[in-house]
């Protein structure tokens, strides 16, 4: 959740240091602060606020070192404050530190540590760690020492005063990469940090520790064993990183998406031979009995997805569910249950956690995730990897789009591979799906009436997003995209549900955005809405082009240009963005860095 930058080499560190703070932003924006190994001892600076906040404590100030750790903060112990920023130190300022993750026995050890003499500076869990790695001996033996006294995840990252231009790297639970570059190195909470310089990486294993200086690194298990380490390339583009002249990542990456989707399906489906081909999954098993999906937040929204497009394809029951509650319950898995597993970041706690229990019971597990090596991908029996790019923004857009692809796909390749396809499936979807970026690109080119609508609609305090079938995730998307960038209360709804309760909220100052589907589903819609207006409630609606019947009933339209049922989702979802986006921005809210939020919830 938080952000965490290392440097070592021959350029000024703290320039590199803020240039991947800024790039690390994205996971957390309350506090930020640098330490430095300057002239024999550490220097931290540290204030409450975004980047820019820490930028303006340290114009004027010279630094010269080339060796140094920062830190972007997303708060859990101790509220946003000067204090509470990372880097921590200990007493006598031997070293510091910073840390993202949780150090859940942190009561106890702070209790010890006090009645020992030691004086906090801070109410973190993080502050106990530097004092735990005061004493004697070296800065390696005494990290050997200090580590199984923590319980929780941690990644640290860490400088001592007696070891010019040497850092330390720790990973339990919690992501650390070293970037390795020329004469140069980086260590990272995530790789965007450091892509300006590199693209090779070595990806951290829990229990391991790295030592790194301009020298080279070397990586030790918690035991103090050496470990040998594959450097990866990693295959992002380090433009992917800036905004490239958009206002926010979140509009870029929206614009992405028609790239993205060309990109999740290139060699993966074989027009020729209408198949769909997942090199990943050679040797997957077909005789699953079950299907779980788990994922949180928007991942999840594509989970709800899949499950219409697994069952229709593949005939194989899937429930779907929030990985916060699959892994405090006791599911019933066995080793015919496929769990499917959902993260663009593949660092989310709750998702890690869901997948280890599932593993525990027998479950196999596919991981769909964004990022290579994440921890996830480590922990999963197959990886079919969403081929979105970086993304920044803290609202899933992009990747959200992938992860339907993918599931999509899958269920193709799944469906047929199992006989359960019905008969001319596959050649409709793969004739009409290499329509879908221009389609994609015709829905970006409306984008300036979509900010019309948004102008109309930015003052309203309540939403209901309302749909059926393969539209009802797409409502809970749609809603979520709009709470969590703009603050408007959105509920996403099961349109079909309306008269069972939610219809009492209709009033002439709640709107409604109301997805009309294809299909049998599509009449019920209509009733809906007709049920809306009668309550004087403001409807938008969203259906296929040239459908006039709705353009009588609804108040406002956004069309989508036509494509089988199926597709619908993946064009419908690029206004729903866009809507959420634009509402956003005339509120002013800060789209990429909303309040409360951070990329990824790599805590509990
Ligand atoms: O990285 P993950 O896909 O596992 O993240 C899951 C959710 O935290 C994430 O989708 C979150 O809901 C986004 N902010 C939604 O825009």
């Amino acid at each position: 959740m938080c952000g965490i930058i290392g440097y070592v080499g021959e350029r000024e560190a703290l320039c590199v240091l803020l240039g991947g703070l800024r790039r690390l932003e994205y996971r957390g924006y309350d506090s930020a602060g640098v330490a430095l190994q300057e002239k024999g001892r550490i220097v931290v600076v540290r204030k409450v606020g975004k980047i820019g906040v820490l930028e303006q404590e340290l114009a004027g100030k010279t630094f010269t070192s080339r060796c140094g750790i920062g830190h972007t903060r997303w708060a859990t112990h101790g509220v946003p404050a000067d204090h509470n920023a990372h880097p921590h130190t200990d007493c006598r300022k031997t070293l510091a530190l910073v840390h993202n993750g949780i150090i859940e026995n942190y009561r106890a050890l702070r209790e010890r540590l006090l009645a020992e003499g030691h004086r906090f500076l801070s109410e973190t869990d993080s502050e106990v760690v530097a004092h735990l790695l005061e004493g004697d001996g070296s800065p390696l033996e005494r990290i050997l020492r200090t580590l199984p006294l923590l319980e929780g995840s941690y990644a640290l990252c860490i400088l001592f005063a007696e070891e010019p231009g040497v850092l330390y790297g720790v990973r339990q639970f919690s992501p650390l990469i070293l970037g390795i570059g020329d004469g140069e190195y980086f260590l990272a909470s995530d790789v965007p940090a450091f892509l300006e310089y590199t693209r090779k990486a070595v990806f951290l294993e829990d229990g391991e520790i790295v030592r790194v200086s301009k020298d080279g690194w070397e990586v030790f298990h918690r035991t103090g064993e050496k470990c040998s380490k594959t450097v990866f390339t990693v295959p992002w583009d380090p433009v992917s990183a800036e905004r490239g002249g958009f206002k926010h990542f979140m509009l870029k990456e929206i614009h992405e998406q028609p790239r993205v989707f060309e990109d999740t399906i290139a060699g993966r489906v074989n027009l020729a031979r209408g198949e769909v081909e997942f090199e990943e999954l050679e040797d997957f098993p077909l005789d699953f009995s079950r299907v779980v999906a788990v994922a949180c937040g928007t991942a999840c929204h594509a989970g709800m997805l899949g499950k219409l497009y697994l069952e229709d394809f593949v005939h194989v029951p899937v429930d779907v569910e929030y990985a916060s509650e699959f892994r405090y319950r006791d599911p019933l898995l066995d080793e015919k249950t496929l769990v499917l597993a959902i993260s663009q970041s593949g660092e989310t706690a709750d998702t890690l956690r869901a997948v280890e229990l599932a593993k525990q019971k027998g479950a196999r597990i596919l991981a769909v995730c964004n990022v290579l090596g994440s921890s996830l991908t480590r922990l999963a029996d197959w990886t079919v990897y969403t081929r979105a790019g970086i993304e920044i923004g803290v609202a899933s857009t992009k990747a959200f789009l992938a992860q339907m692809t993918v599931l999509l796909l899958f269920g193709l390749f799944w469906g047929k591979r199992k006989g359960t396809l019905p008969p001319g499936t596959m050649e409709s979807l793969l004739e009409e799906m290499p329509t879908l970026p221009r389609k994609m690109r015709t829905l970006l080119s409306r984008e300036e009436d979509i900010h019309v609508l948004a102008r109309e609609f930015y003052l309203f305090k309540d939403f209901l997003y309302l749909g059926r079938g393969l539209y009802y995730p797409l409502a809970l998307e749609g809603a979520l995209k709009l709470k969590e960038i703009s603050y408007i209360h959105a509920e996403g709804l099961a349109a079909g549900e309306m008269k069972h309760g939610p219809i009492a909220l209709i009033e002439p100052d709640v709107a409604s955005f109301v997805l009309v589907g294809q299909g049998e589903r599509r009449l019920k819609v209509l009733g809906n809405i007709e049920e809306i207006k009668a309550r004087r409630g403001k409807v938008i609606a969203l259906c296929d082009e040239g459908d006039g019947e709705v353009r009588g009933k609804a108040d406002y339209v956004v069309e989508i240009p036509k494509t089988l049922e199926v597709f619908s989702p993946l064009l419908a979802i690029v206004p729903l963005q866009l809507f959420a986006y634009y509402v956003a921005l005339e509120k002013g809210c800060d789209v990429d860095q909303p309040r409360n939020l951070a990329k990824s919830v790599t805590v509990e």
